[in-house]
């Protein structure tokens, strides 16, 4: 059974990111026979990663459960807010710590032999695209097959009805091709491992 994890890279509580991701879910559960996750990042409540605080303490419990969810999963989707055109210091944090948690081979728990569909919505113009570059770069190092197609909602304080739907046809359309590739991604990933 193939599992897949969505979230966002955000806390907040009416963020629009976590909308997209909702949106994602709703996609997944429609059109495909896999297991999906909602991760909600302000349940898994961090400290900012410090190597002495890991030294003195270990690795904290929250990074460990995110780290079996994400180990169980076959792929993961993320809807990444854009901060200063990159990623946003909780994304980057929980990456951070979910990097520490290795096999003793020392390949990576979390993210070893995942794929990855990134989207991302913003009020601005872009979608938030450029923050995307970075978070592609960053999973890449961590050994994680990034899907090359991607979503970007533009004017995301107009992109959802009061249902949490996606407006604009065009956009809908997108999220069925990103995901759709996504799904083909997954399953060609999983023969090869
Ligand atoms: C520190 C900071 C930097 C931001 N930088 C950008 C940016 O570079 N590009 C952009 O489109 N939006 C930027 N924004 C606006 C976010 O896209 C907006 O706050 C969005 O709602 C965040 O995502 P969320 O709704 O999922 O929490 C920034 C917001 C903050 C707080």
């Amino acid at each position: 059974m193939t599992e897949i994890l969505v979230l966002a890279g955000s806390a907040r509580r009416d963020s629009f990111n976590r909308r997209l991701a909702r949106c994602a879910l709703d996609w997944l559960q429609e059109h495909t026979s896999a297991t999906c996750t909602e991760v909600d990042l302000a349940k898994f409540e961090m400290p900012l990663y410090d190597a002495d605080l890991e030294a003195s303490r270990g690795i904290p419990e929250t990074v460990v459960r995110l780290a079996e969810l994400f180990a169980r999963a076959d792929g993961v989707v993320l809807a990444c807010p854009e901060y200063n055109a990159s990623i946003t210091p909780l994304l980057k944090n929980t990456i951070d710590w979910l990097s520490r948690v290795k096999r003793d081979d020392g390949s990576f728990v979390a993210f070893a032999g995942k794929s990855a569909a990134l989207m991302s919505a913003s009020p601005g113009g872009l979608g938030g695209l450029r923050g995307l570059v970075h978070v592609t770069q960053i999973l890449s190092a961590l050994q994680v097959v990034v899907l090359p197609q991607q979503l970007a909602v533009a004017r995301a304080h107009e992109a959802f009805d009061a249902d949490g739907r996606l407006v604009d046809p065009g956009t809908r359309e997108r999220l069925d091709a990103v995901l759709g590739a996504f799904m083909k991604l997954v399953t060609a990933i999983r023969h090869l491992s």
